[in-house]
């Protein structure tokens, strides 16, 4: 599903139809994930002590989110450390063309958007995961503090104190959080002079509406939260439409990873809330949805189940019912950069690959 910037779901959330099958892996995903079984949840957790769960208010997100028809699951509770790291061997994948596009666009372009952006800044990574991105960047950048933000707090530890070793001239800075609920940074991070950096094509993960919260919020961080001649900038992201194939691949890839990373949402939910997903009764889906440009994930029942959780909750699915747990929008460079406009960026220039797969846009209010 896409990401909510509100805490409880949104009405502006998108509903889909029954998904058609397709790209499925061609080994069934939950064997995939047996290579991770030593992580896979307890069958009984609804019933045992379950010692830490999530805060109430993320309680009350999943739980909803559950009961919806049809169910979903935010694609930001992917991330766990397991999380974290199948999405890592995810990028390595032949099949996942983003991470290395991307990367190869920015390298290729170094110099005109060191140039655009300037050197000698506050970097401030949205998502940051392992960091590989923005190490690129400051190599060329030299900024004088980076801050990583990611909900998946312990893995961008590790990352952000690898950053130190690396530049151990600049001041690097972890803060663990979601920032579907507001990011807020050190109070002692310089308001002039902010480039928030949001690679990866997350933005995609949310839905058009949400996806313009966002990018209000990063102007914000930008325009250093109200100071005058913060002279800020944004670099961000984006993945363009393209060969179905090609994306469908990029999300159901032959080895199972993209299988395991979507089905380990339901153990980080077992945690959160003390349910009783039993991967090993879902399969993997991905399809792109051609009147949508998105890719969508669903973990599909594969026979009648009941879910339940700690204090009382409980859903019955039936075979084949869905759980909507990620949606990726592949915006073209026009209806992406009017997005910007509209969020309150006047200016943007942007950098392709030869095929024209991927954007790396550099905008300023
Ligand atoms: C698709 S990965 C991209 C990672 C990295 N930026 C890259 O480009 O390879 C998305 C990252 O965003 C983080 N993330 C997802 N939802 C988040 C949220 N609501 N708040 C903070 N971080 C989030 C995840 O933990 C993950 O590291």
């Amino acid at each position: 599903m896409a990401q909510a910037l509100l805490q409880t779901p949104s009405p502006l959330l998108p509903t889909q139809g029954a998904p058609r099958q397709a790209a499925w892996n061609a080994k069934p995903p939950h064997l995939a994930f047996e290579a991770f079984e030593g992580l896979a949840p307890e069958p009984d957790s609804a019933q045992a002590p379950v010692p830490a769960l999530a805060d109430p208010s993320v309680f009350d997100e999943i739980t909803a989110g559950l009961l919806q028809q049809p169910a979903t699951i935010s694609p930001k509770y992917f991330y766990d450390q397991l999380g974290s790291e199948l999405f890592e061997s995810i990028t390595r994948l032949p099949e996942y063309y983003p991470t290395r596009t991307e990367h190869a666009v920015m390298q290729q372009h170094a110099a005109a958007i060191a140039d655009a952006v300037g050197h000698g800044r506050t970097l401030i990574e949205l998502g940051a995961g392992n960091c590989e991105k923005a190490r690129t960047l400051c190599r060329t950048l030299a900024p004088a503090c980076f801050v990583g933000v990611d909900i998946s707090a312990d893995f961008l530890h590790d990352a952000v104190a690898r950053m130190r070793e690396e530049f151990p001239g600049m001041d690097a800075r972890a803060v663990g959080a979601d920032m579907t609920r507001g990011v807020t940074l050190p109070a002692d991070i310089p308001r002039t002079g902010r480039l928030v950096f949001y690679p990866g094509s997350s933005i995609g993960n949310f839905d058009p509406p949400h996806a313009l919260m966002l990018l209000e919020q990063m102007r914000d961080l930008v325009d250093g939260e109200g100071e005058p001649h913060a002279n800020g900038g944004l670099l961000i992201g984006i993945d363009l439409p393209k060969d179905v194939d090609v994306l469908e691949a990029a999300y159901d890839d032959a080895a199972g990873v993209t299988a395991a990373f979507n089905l380990n949402v339901l153990t980080h939910v077992n945690r959160l809330i003390g349910s009783n997903f039993d991967p090993a009764q879902w399969r993997h889906l991905a399809f792109f949805n051609t009147l949508q440009s998105r890719i969508e994930m669903h973990l599909q029942a594969m026979s009648p189940l009941q879910v339940r959780w700690q204090g009382g909750g409980v859903r019955d699915f039936a075979a084949g019912e869905c759980i909507h747990t990620e949606n990726s929008y592949k915006y073209t460079l026009p209806v992406f950069t009017d997005m910007l406009a509209r969020a309150g960026f006047s200016r943007a220039q942007a950098w392709t690959d030869p095929r024209g797969w991927f954007a790396v846009v550099h905008a300023q209010p």
